[in-house]
């Protein structure tokens, strides 16, 4: 990815400091969703090493992973899957607990919402400790999904999370860090 995209899209992110909770910097993406150029160019960005390749399904994490996966599930036309905050599914779920930067909360999705050896890629908006994407590859290993990938705009490389990934042999793509 060019030098000056990765710049545009860093700047088009706005970052809240002490929130959620004093020392926490919110890396804020709402300000580059709401510019249809930068929010085209991440999701082409994204979408970009997978054009034309066999996958079957984009699982986007709640609630800013459904934003940008389902952007790029449109794009790839694949299937999308809802990963939720516990109590929201409907059908039978598998569940999972995890640890966030800024607390503890569990995840689910549905049991049938992939078949055995179906190709997925994970997308949400940003990885910082890792605790949610990793959690979310446990849930879909767990009902026999292939994780191919895990795709993220934003990565804080000082919490670790792409290593946490990787080091359970997924691939992960991020655009841009913040330190
Ligand atoms: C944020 C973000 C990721 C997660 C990353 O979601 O969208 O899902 O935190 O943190 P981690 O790598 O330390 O697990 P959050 O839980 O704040 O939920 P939201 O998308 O509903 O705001
Ligand atoms: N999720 C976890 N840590 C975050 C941060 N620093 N900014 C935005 N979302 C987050």
């Amino acid at each position: 990815m060019q030098g000056s995209v990765v710049i545009d899209l860093k700047n088009a992110i706005r970052t809240i400091p002490d929130y959620p909770k004093p020392g926490v910097q919110f890396r804020d993406i709402t300000t580059l969703l709401g510019d249809a150029r930068t929010f085209r160019r991440a999701v082409d960005e994204l979408v970009q090493p997978w054009a034309g390749l066999k996958i079957d399904k984009i699982a986007g994490i709640e609630a800013r992973g459904f934003i940008i996966g389902g952007a790029v599930a449109h794009q790839l036309s694949t299937g999308f899957i809802p990963i939720r905050k516990k109590g929201k599914l409907p059908h039978q779920t598998v569940r999972v607990t995890y640890s966030l930067e800024y607390g503890l909360d569990e995840m689910e999705m549905h049991s049938d919402a992939v078949l055995a050896g179906e190709r997925v890629i994970l997308v949400d908006d940003l990885i910082a400790t890792g605790g949610t994407a990793t959690a979310a590859v446990k849930l879909l290993r767990s009902i026999g999904a292939e994780v191919l990938a895990a795709c993220f705009i934003v990565d804080l490389p000082a919490l670790g999370g792409v290593q946490r990934l990787r080091d359970m042999g997924v691939p992960v793509r991020t655009l841009v860090g913040f330190e």
